[in-house]
C-alpha cells in the first residue's frame, strides 16, 4: 500500500503539471499513467501554447527549455479567395502565441517531477479508483507484475478523454454535452522549412487546412478529411497535392515538401461534463472536456484547469477548509464553455460541410470578410485565439 495526499490517474500535460504545482505547494502527490514514458514523451499532439500557459510554466520554474526553443508568434494568417489576410495579435490585443511541441511540454514536466524525487508509476496495467464517494480515495493497479494499491486524500482524473476516472462515476451524476463533427483532420509532420513564419489557417471548397510548425526545419500540416478516413489511400503525393490545392494563392503560393515522418487521422468533437467533479474526485483536461482542435485551446484549457485546482487543493491542505475545492467546477466551466464557443465558431468558419448547397461556403466567406475587414471583429479573434486571462473574474484562488 502506498499514501500520498492526491492520488493522479494520466501522466499527460494535466496530470504532470498538477503534480508539478502541488509540489511547489508541498502537497504530495503520485502519478499513475498506463504507457510507457517513451510513448508519452513522443506522442504527436498540440503545439499552440496561450500566454497565460507560457506565464504559468515560467513562473514554475518548467520553461527553460520553451523560452529558447519554443516561435513566438505575433499574428496568424486566415486564407481564403486565393489570398492571405494578416490578424495582427500584438496590434490587435498586444499578446502573441508560443509555438512548443505538447510532448516537449510533457519531456520538460517528466524531468521536473523526476529531479524532485516525484513518483511516477508508467506502463501500469488494470487502472480502476473506488472510495472517492467517502472519505478513503483509493487507485488499484497493476505494476510490474504486481498488484498495487494507492491510498489517498483526493483524486484527480488527468486521463484523458478514453480514461477511466469520467466513467466511473455513477450514471446520472454528471451530465454531458457534445457535437461531434462530420470530418476530421488527417495531420503530418515533414521535414520542410514552413513556408511562412506564421501559422495559416485556409478555407478551401475542397476543404480546410492549416500550417503549423514544429521548428524552423519541420512543417506540421493539417488538411479536413472524413472522420474514419484511410490513411492507406493518402500517399505522400496525394497529401502535398491536396496541400497544395488548398493553400494556393493568386500570387503562386507554394508549401515546401518534403519527407513525411508521421501520419493521422483525429477525429473532431465538442464534449462538456458537468459538473467536473463528484466526491473527492476530480476531472481535468481532456477527462472533463474536449474542443475540435481549430482554436488550439486544449492543452491550454486543461493548464487553466490543475492552476485552479492545484490552489484549491492548496487551500484545503494549508486551512482544512474544502469551500475552494467545492467551487472547482464551477470556476473552470466558464472559461471551458468561453473556449468551447471559440472552438466551435473556428470550426464553422473554416471547414466544408456535408450536403452544402454552396450557401455554406459563401455565408464563411461573408464572415471571414468581416474578421479580416473590421477592427472589432479581428479583435474578438485575437482576443480569443490568444487565450482569455488565467484570471478571470471571479477566480480569485
Ligand atoms: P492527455 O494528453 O490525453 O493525457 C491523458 C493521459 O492519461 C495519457 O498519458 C494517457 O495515456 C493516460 N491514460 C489514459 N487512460 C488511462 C488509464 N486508464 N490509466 C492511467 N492512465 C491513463 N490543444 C491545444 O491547446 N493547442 C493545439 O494546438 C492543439 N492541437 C491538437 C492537435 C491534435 C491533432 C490533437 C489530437 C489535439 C490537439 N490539442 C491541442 C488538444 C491537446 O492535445 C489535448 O487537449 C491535451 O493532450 C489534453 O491533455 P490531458 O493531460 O488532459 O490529456
Ligand atoms: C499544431 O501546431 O499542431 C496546431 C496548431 C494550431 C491548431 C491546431 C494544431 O489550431
Amino acid at each position: 500500500m502506498i499514501r500520498t495526499q492526491v492520488g493522479i490517474v494520466g501522466a499527460g500535460p494535466a496530470g504532470l503539471l498538477l503534480s508539478h504545482l502541488l509540489s511547489l505547494e508541498g502537497i504530495e502527490s503520485v502519478i499513475v499513467e498506463s504507457q510507457s514514458r517513451a510513448h508519452i514523451e513522443e506522442r504527436v499532439r498540440a503545439g499552440v501554447l496561450e500566454q497565460g500557459t507560457v506565464d504559468l510554466l515560467n513562473e514554475a520554474g518548467v520553461g527553460d527549455r520553451m523560452r529558447r526553443q519554443g516561435l513566438v508568434h505575433h499574428g496568424i494568417e486566415l486564407r481564403f479567395g486565393r489570398r492571405g489576410h494578416r490578424i495582427d495579435f500584438q496590434e490587435l490585443v498586444g499578446r502573441a502565441i508560443t509555438v512548443y511541441a505538447q510532448h516537449e511540454v510533457v519531456k520538460d514536466l517528466v524531468h521536473a517531477r523526476f529531479t524532485a524525487g516525484g513518483q511516477i508509476f508508467f506502463e501500469a496495467d488494470s487502472v480502476s479508483i473506488h472510495g472517492f464517494d467517502g472519505d478513503d480515495p483509493r487507485i488499484r493497479f497493476r505494476h510490474a507484475g504486481e498488484q498495487r494499491e494507492l491510498a489517498c486524500h483526493y483524486i484527480a482524473g488527468c486521463d484523458g478523454f478514453r480514461g477511466i476516472c469520467r466513467p466511473s462515476v455513477p450514471a446520472g451524476a454528471l451530465r454531458f454535452y457534445e457535437k461531434v463533427y462530420p470530418f476530421g483532420w488527417l495531420g503530418i509532420l515533414a521535414e520542410a522549412k514552413p513556408a511562412s513564419d506564421e501559422l495559416i489557417y485556409a478555407n478551401h471548397e475542397c476543404g480546410f487546412a492549416l500550417m503549423s510548425m514544429r521548428t524552423p526545419g519541420i512543417s506540421r500540416l493539417y488538411l479536413q478529411c472524413r472522420p474514419d478516413e484511410d490513411l492507406a489511400e493518402w500517399p505522400d503525393s496525394r497529401i502535398w497535392e491536396e496541400l497544395q490545392r488548398r493553400f494556393q494563392t493568386a500570387e503562386g503560393f507554394r508549401l515546401n515538401e518534403g519527407p513525411i515522418f508521421q501520419k493521422g487521422v483525429t477525429a473532431m468533437r465538442s464534449f462538456v461534463t458537468e459538473p467536473m467533479q463528484y466526491g473527492r474526485l476530480f476531472l481535468a483536461g481532456d477527462a472533463a472536456h474536449i474542443v475540435p482542435p481549430t482554436g488550439a485551446k486544449g492543452l491550454n484549457l486543461a493548464a487553466a484547469d490543475v492552476r485552479i485546482l492545484s490552489r484549491a487543493l492548496a487551500w484545503r491542505f494549508c486551512t482544512g477548509s474544502d469551500e475552494r475545492l467545492r467551487r472547482y467546477s464551477e470556476i473552470c466551466l466558464r472559461r471551458v464553455w468561453r473556449a468551447q464557443h471559440f472552438s466551435w465558431w473556428m470550426t464553422s468558419l473554416m471547414h466544408r460541410f456535408n450536403q452544402d448547397s454552396g450557401f455554406d461556403h459563401r455565408r464563411q466567406l461573408a464572415e471571414l470578410d468581416q474578421v479580416t475587414s473590421s477592427r472589432a471583429a479581428a479583435t474578438v479573434l485575437a482576443e480569443n485565439y490568444t487565450g482569455l486571462p488565467f484570471q478571470l473574474p471571479g477566480e480569485e484562488l
